[in-house]
């Protein structure tokens, strides 16, 4: 099997969004309003949900006329709420197909088809022509990808001169190996986790001048801690990210927090230019 495969097989699941429909409304009523923000707490498929994909569009400040493109968009949460705030257009790009499907179901729920396009494919191989967007993000993804600089070759291939390549994900700590299982690896043949500087090198390799790359590990490590607590002694929340990924999620969750409480994750956020 190739990691593209083992991947694909890690997030893929039937029904997603009879399922993420079923919990809104078993939680917040039969009459819910099916927007962006109802959805949030459970279709930001990352470990901060709203709250970093809000810190993610800020870096990039897209304005009302901007195409963006989200690299590896899951089942589209960030695209749905970067373009109803922003106002503007965004692309999603994912390899897992029901996750694509799913993310055009609730594209369609929110009323947002015709500002949110989901599209099929590979970051290493994007299913667009070059110049096509003013600005790109990748949010809790490159871990599952071992050539990094190939994704950002590829993004900038697709970026308008002057545009905004805009990154968060885990990356490697300094104390040594994540526990297993994480939430985009149960074990560590498809998690390839590399530091700020890695980072940083192929993002010039790629051709990008670089904003800054910082590892915000101890900031996230901070606020997670009550938490991770609330989790240990009270359980998953209603709704989150395990009405797609399954009850696994509490203990993705936990080895996920702990690890990056205990320095064996950065938390990698990276900002980075193609030149005008
Ligand atoms: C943890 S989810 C994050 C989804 C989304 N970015 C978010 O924050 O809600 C990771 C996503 O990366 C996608 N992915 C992993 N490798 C990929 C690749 N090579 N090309 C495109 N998508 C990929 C997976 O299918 C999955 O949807």
């Amino acid at each position: 099997m190739t990691d593209r495969d083992k991947v694909e097989k890690h997030y893929a699941s039937e029904d997603i969004t009879a399922r993420v429909l079923t919990a809104l409304r078993n939680v917040d009523g039969p009459d819910v309003a099916i927007t962006p923000d109802t959805l949030a707490p459970i279709d930001h498929f990352h470990g901060r949900g709203v709250i970093a994909t809000a810190e993610l569009a800020a870096m990039m400040q897209p304005k009302a006329s901007d195409h963006l493109l989200d690299i590896a968009c899951g089942i589209a949460g960030p695209a749905r709420w970067i373009a109803a705030k922003y106002r503007c257009r965004v692309t999603g790009v994912d390899l897992t197909p029901e996750f694509c499907v799913a993310a055009r179901e609730l594209n369609a729920a929110t009323g947002l088809t015709e500002r949110v396009r989901i599209l099929d494919g590979s970051a290493l191989s994007l299913p667009m022509p070059e110049d096509s967007f003013d600005h790109a993000y990748s949010q809790a993804a490159l871990m599952n990808i071992s050539d990094k600089l190939g994704v950002f070759r590829e993004a900038f291939r697709v970026l308008r001169p002057g545009g905004l390549l805009a990154l968060s994900f885990a990356g490697a700590g300094s104390a040594g190996a994540p526990h297993y299982p994480l939430p985009w690896a149960t074990t560590a043949d498809i998690s390839f986790l590399v530091t700020p500087v890695e980072t940083r090198r192929d993002l010039l390799a790629a051709g990008f001048q670089i904003e800054f790359v910082r590892d915000t590990n101890t900031m996230v490590a901070e606020a997670l801690a009550p938490v991770l607590k609330q989790l240990e002694t009270e359980g998953l929340p209603p709704l989150g990210e395990h009405v797609v990924t399954g009850e696994s999620a509490k203990e993705w969750r936990i080895n996920w927090m702990r690890s990056c409480a205990e320095g064996r994750l950065s938390i990698i956020e990276a900002l980075a230019r193609k030149p005008r």
